[in-house]
């Protein structure tokens, strides 16, 4: 099978109206150059995902949440629903994120919760995974994905299109990339892990690499075998440098 590659751009809590300017320019290039091979992702954050929404769909930009709450509606001050996100003209919403697990002590199972939650908003989760440097020093990287990803991909995935984005704690925002070869066997082993839960529809899964994807290490790294695309943070927010991303595939 051949996955259609994907870029999701992860603005974090960056992006104001003003920022729009930004995907106006990417909107430019996108439809004035070469066609791109990869799907096109923004996940502003939540203000911004309707004007993103809005605004990307006549250069083929789709929009996305950082995050989602798992109930569709309540008392919970603060939060926003899958439905909203829905609502407000996304398609997929990461969940997961480590700066979630971090700041919000979100565990595996809130995690598997959300993106519940998203695919029945029909949304397209993108599900998080990654070790800290503690733990790939201790060799134990593999266990700690492979455990994140039992407990936080639901067991309905298969019927769905789910997401799931690699990314090594200690690589966001560090400017530091795992090896190539190190990136391929992660991937190799996520992959083997999804095989071995869903059947061949594991191979359909995309999977994505997170964590300092710059223009100047996009080529080779989303180059690597069973890297599906990219979830990328800090260099999403200028229009350039993204767009370098994005035709990198
Ligand atoms: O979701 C995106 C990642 O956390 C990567 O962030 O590209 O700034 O390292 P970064």
């Amino acid at each position: 099978t051949t996955i259609s590659p994907l870029i999701a751009g992860n603005w974090k809590m960056n992006g104001v109206s003003q920022s729009l300017d930004e995907l106006t320019e990417l909107a430019n290039l996108l439809t004035t150059g070469e066609a791109p091979r990869a799907v096109v992702v923004i996940c502003p954050p939540a203000t911004l995902v309707a004007a993103v929404a809005a605004q990307g769909a006549s250069s083929g930009i789709m929009a996305g949440g950082q995050d989602c709450h798992a109930n569709a509606s309540g008392a919970h001050t603060g939060d926003v629903s899958a439905y909203m996100l829905a609502d407000a003209g996304a398609q997929f919403v990461i969940v997961g994120h480590s700066e979630r697990r971090a700041d919000h002590g979100e565990t595996d199972d809130q995690v598997r919760l959300k993106a519940e939650a998203a695919i029945g908003a029909g949304l397209k989760p993108i599900i998080c995974v990654g070790e800290t440097e503690a733990q790939r020093d201790a060799g134990q990287a593999e266990s700690v994905v492979a455990a994140q990803l039992a407990a936080s991909i639901p067991d309905g995935a298969g019927q769905h299109e789910v997401i799931v984005a690699y990314e090594p704690i200690w690589a966001i925002g560090t400017g530091r990339t795992p090896s190539n070869d190190d990136i391929a066997q992660m991937h190799a082993s996520i992959r083997a892990r999804l095989v071995d839960r869903f059947g061949p529809r594991g191979n359909e899964f995309r999977i994505l690499y997170g964590g300092s994807l710059k223009p100047v290490n996009a080529r080779e790294i989303l180059a690597v075998e069973n890297v599906n695309g990219g979830l990328v943070g800090g260099a999403s927010l200028l229009a350039k440098d993204f767009y370098t991303i994005i035709s990198a595939v």
